[in-house]
């Protein structure tokens, strides 16, 4: 306790009466962040709290290092931490694309991971003096921390490696792989059991690699198209290995944040996992993914082309237009002429909506984001179980830069890695326009038969520059009334 304040307020019940602030409005933040229209509001939550409890943190630190006569110390590499790492955070959060942001989050989860495991090993190292009964629990929230900790930090790089494409996204298939983690788990309980009645450092060292080494292969041995998934559960798991810390750091913001983080995880966890028609369990396991990709080439034949002029013949005689887009809309920032389309297509009295698969992009909420930013009014934006029964009635689809989430074979080919998923089922309109600039596959890496369909023409090209010259053209055959 620190004696730097007289009476009864204490540097720690400052600094914790400020840490309740801090949670509340980090509570807060998600609740705004949950709608678009508070969204904004959220995020203002989220960073005021954060800046009260950094401050917080940091007051508290020296008031405790002063007590302990190292003030300067402690100042100089507190300063020196923070401002190296503000300005690391800084630049990348402006230097990064939206379509950078999953890899990058991924970056930032290992950092939390390699945190516990650092905070763990220091509370092996430095262990306080305790009572004798609470030593135990101090050994398993050692134990637990570095595990959960070493498991975050390597899943993160192998998830980070996979997005960014510096890996291959297909799983890795080691024979008996389901035997190696649960073993692992088994190693895990057994070696913290004995850990906590004898805290030997070779079983600190032994946790940590044993861990370091499940992270990797629990991510590796998932194919690619159910990242999503990964990158929610890595989320949730550093933020219970962010509360680990908070145990052992008698932190109880941390504790506080960390369950908040690996809560809301494990629950967009199980949302993406509904959506994707996917086992929670298996995957909180790391055990899905589970059939290797047959990875054959099937000749589905030919398909066939057309052009923007086409197009905008088709749309202009449409009654009802449904657009799905995808990732290719924001790799070719697409979404600006795209409501511009919108718009032109509104005026002209044609009803237009949006249907946005859940993991469409490469972020949850990823499209959503992107039509927001291009002023697309929220109403006509669909969840893809809104949209998915009206498909049948849409004279025209436009399929503009998404691949996997429109891909048949989830529905129809039982043996297809992406089998079960559910997909928006764009094959039933009258017909559809698929925006893409080649017949390369999507993220999965699987072939999709939807695009040698009959009523089915590919719009090759970059995203953006086919939907301006659709405008174009648009506009010259129907140019706009001019209001007297
Ligand atoms: P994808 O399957 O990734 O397909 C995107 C398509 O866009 C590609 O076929 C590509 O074809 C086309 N494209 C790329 N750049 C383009 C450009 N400039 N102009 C026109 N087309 C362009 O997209 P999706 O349907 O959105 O599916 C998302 C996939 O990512 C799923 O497999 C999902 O599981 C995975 N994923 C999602 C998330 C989240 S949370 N949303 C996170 C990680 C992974 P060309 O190369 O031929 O142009």
């Amino acid at each position: 306790m620190s004696d730097a304040l007289s009476g009864p307020l204490t540097a720690e019940s400052i600094a914790g009466a400020a840490y309740i602030v801090a949670a509340l409005l980090f509570i807060l933040s998600l609740a705004g962040l949950s709608r678009h229209e508070r969204a904004r509001a959220g995020v203002l939550y989220g960073v005021s709290g954060m800046v009260i409890a950094l401050a917080a943190t940091i007051w508290l630190t020296l008031q405790n290092a002063m007590g302990a006569g190292q003030g300067n110390v402690s100042l100089v590499l507190l300063f020196a931490a923070v401002l190296v790492g503000g300005a690391i955070g800084l630049w990348r959060a402006r230097v990064v694309e939206m379509t950078g942001m999953p890899e990058l989050i991924a970056l930032l989860h290992s950092f939390v991971g390699l945190a516990a495991v650092l905070v763990g090993w220091n509370g092996h190292l430095l262990a306080p003096d305790l009572p004798e009964d609470l030593q135990a629990i101090h050994h398993a929230e050692v134990f637990i921390g570095v595990f959960i900790g070493a498991v975050t930090f390597t899943g993160s790089i192998v998830a980070f490696l996979k997005l960014s494409a510096r890996l291959k996204s297909s799983p890795l298939m080691l024979p008996g792989k389901n035997l190696l983690n649960v073993g692992a788990l088994a190693v895990f309980v057994s070696l913290t059991i004995w850990y906590v009645n004898d805290s030997q450092l070779w079983l600190l060292v032994v946790v940590t690699v044993l861990a370091l080494g499940l992270g990797w292969h629990l991510v590796a041995s998932i194919g690619g198209g159910d990242m999503p998934v990964v990158v929610s559960m890595l989320n949730s798991y550093s933020g219970w290995a962010a509360a680990a810390a908070g145990f052992l750091l008698n932190n109880d913001l941390l504790v506080i944040t960390g369950a908040l983080v690996g809560s809301s995880g494990a629950y967009l966890s199980y949302i993406m996992c509904k959506a994707m028609n996917r086992s929670f369990l298996s995957v909180i396991a790391g055990g899905f993914g589970v059939e290797a990709p047959k990875g054959v080439d099937i000749d589905f034949g030919d398909h066939r082309g057309t052009t923007a002029e086409a197009t905008a013949e088709l749309l202009a005689n449409a009654s009802s237009v449904v657009i799905t887009p995808g990732y290719g809309m924001a790799v070719a920032q697409a979404q600006y002429p795209v409501a511009e389309l919108t718009q032109r297509l509104r005026e002209r009295g044609v009803n237009v909506r949006f249907g946005i698969h859940p993991v469409a992009g490469r972020l949850p909420g990823h499209m959503n984001v992107l039509l927001a930013e291009a002023k697309v009014p929220y109403d006509i934006v669909l969840e893809m179980d809104e949209i998915n029964d009206d498909l049948a009635d849409a004279s025209v689809v436009l399929v503009i830069g998404a691949n996997d989430t429109v891909n048949p074979a989830a529905a129809e080919d039982p043996g297809s890695p992406i089998a079960g998923m559910p997909v928006l089922r764009v094959w039933e309109a009258e017909s559809i326009i698929v925006f893409k600039r080649s017949m390369a596959a999507g993220y999965a890496g699987v072939q999709n038969p939807l695009f040698y369909r009959e009523n089915v023409q590919m719009l090759f090209g970059d995203a953006k520059e086919q939907v301006e010259a659709i405008s174009r053209a648009l506009s010259a055959a129907y140019p706009r009334q001019t209001v007297s």
